[in-house]
């Protein structure tokens, strides 16, 4: 069978590892893999992976994907494919575009890497398209029904964590408050790990409620109990705004430091994986391919406990993904 791959929405470390992983599945058992550049646009446009080791194809043939392209790729940030949101294949003509390619170039199965955006644009492309789609969860936002972690969420939270200590420093030679804004879109799932990892005194997510009087009088407990530093992540998607308002409502409030805002953006989304993600690519990208080499399509591919697990795209975006109370309650424990 041929497969095609491809990277949609935000790039997250460890897509590369992704992209290794279902081409050697797929080689390994005599399956051709066409890799597909920037996501649906790049489908839409046939602008195909093209391999400097293969002897080059002949005019109007199909490129395909070697071993070799994939060598040394897992420890590497970004996404080789490199990925985009394509706002063509948001309308039918454009779906019906892609699925036409699809068909031109024998794809029989398609292996989108991405997020809820990029499972949202499977589910239409399968309205015009008979082949087999399977996903794998490529986010850093953790945001996700059927995988316990995404790929990309381990090296996002290792970044923003090393961020945090390294403002703790000059937060503690200046007795200041820092607010780190971290990303996430509507989930506060890389806020809630990284306030855990980097010891920060508290945290704003869209999960829970943000209590400008409450947060006051807990620094100023803080305070009296002689801490000199606090550190604060606020995740981007906080009902009560970003860090820069809310640092103007803390401020307002009486807030009792000196505060400076931080807004960590797309850092989050560069870098060497963790082996963590890349070990969590490599095993979603080889279960995608097995899903669809025995006959399953719109379904993702995630681990759940240790064990790889297949979730229909529906599901997959259907509700906001909760985070364990036991966590929040965990960080509330341990910054009093
Ligand atoms: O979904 C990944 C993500 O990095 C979100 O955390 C963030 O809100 C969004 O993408 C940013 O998107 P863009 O790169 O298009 O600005």
């Amino acid at each position: 069978m041929r497969i095609g791959v491809m990277c949609s929405g935000g790039d997250a470390p460890g897509m590369n590892a992704c992209i290794r992983a279902v081409v050697r599945a797929a080689g390994s058992g005599g399956h051709e893999v066409l890799g597909i550049r920037r996501g649906f646009q790049g489908l839409i446009e046939e602008d195909f992976f093209l391999d400097v080791y293969a002897p080059p194809s002949a005019e109007g043939e199909t490129p395909l994907m070697t071993l070799r392209s994939v060598s040394g790729i897992s420890k590497v940030g970004g996404a080789i494919l490199m990925s985009s949101r394509s706002q063509e294949f948001r309308t039918e003509e454009g779906q019906k575009k892609g699925a036409a390619n699809l068909v031109k170039h024998r794809v029989g199965g398609l292996i989108v890497i991405g997020g809820d955006g990029s499972f949202h644009g499977a589910v239409a492309l399968s309205r015009h398209w008979g082949g087999r789609i399977v996903g794998c969860p490529g986010t850093i936002d953790n945001d996700l029904i059927g995988s316990d972690f995404t790929i990309g969420f381990s090296t996002a939270v290792q970044t923003a964590t090393e961020a945090v200590d390294k403002l703790r420093d000059t937060a503690q030679s200046h007795e200041r408050m820092f607010l780190i804004e971290v990303m996430g879109r509507h989930s506060g799932y890389i806020g809630v790990y990284t306030a855990l990892a980097a010891g920060a005194e508290t945290v704003c997510v869209p999960e829970t409620e943000t209590n400008i009087p409450q947060i006051v009088a807990h620094l100023k407990d803080l305070k009296a109990r002689g801490k000199h530093s606090v550190m604060m992540v606020v995740s981007e998607g906080d009902e009560m705004g970003d860090a820069a308002t809310i640092q103007k409502k803390l401020e307002e409030a009486g807030a009792p430091f000196q505060v400076r805002t931080v807004v960590l953006g797309h850092l989050q989304r560069g870098g060497s994986p963790t082996a963590e993600d890349r070990i969590l690519a490599s095993q979603c990208g080889d279960f995608a391919v097995k899903s669809i080499l025995s006959g399953v399509s719109g379904v993702m591919a995630g681990v759940i406990g240790g064990k790889c697990v297949l979730t229909p795209f529906e599901e997959t975006y259907a509700e906001h993904r909760a985070i364990p109370p036991a966590l929040l309650q965990l960080l509330k424990t341990l910054s009093a």
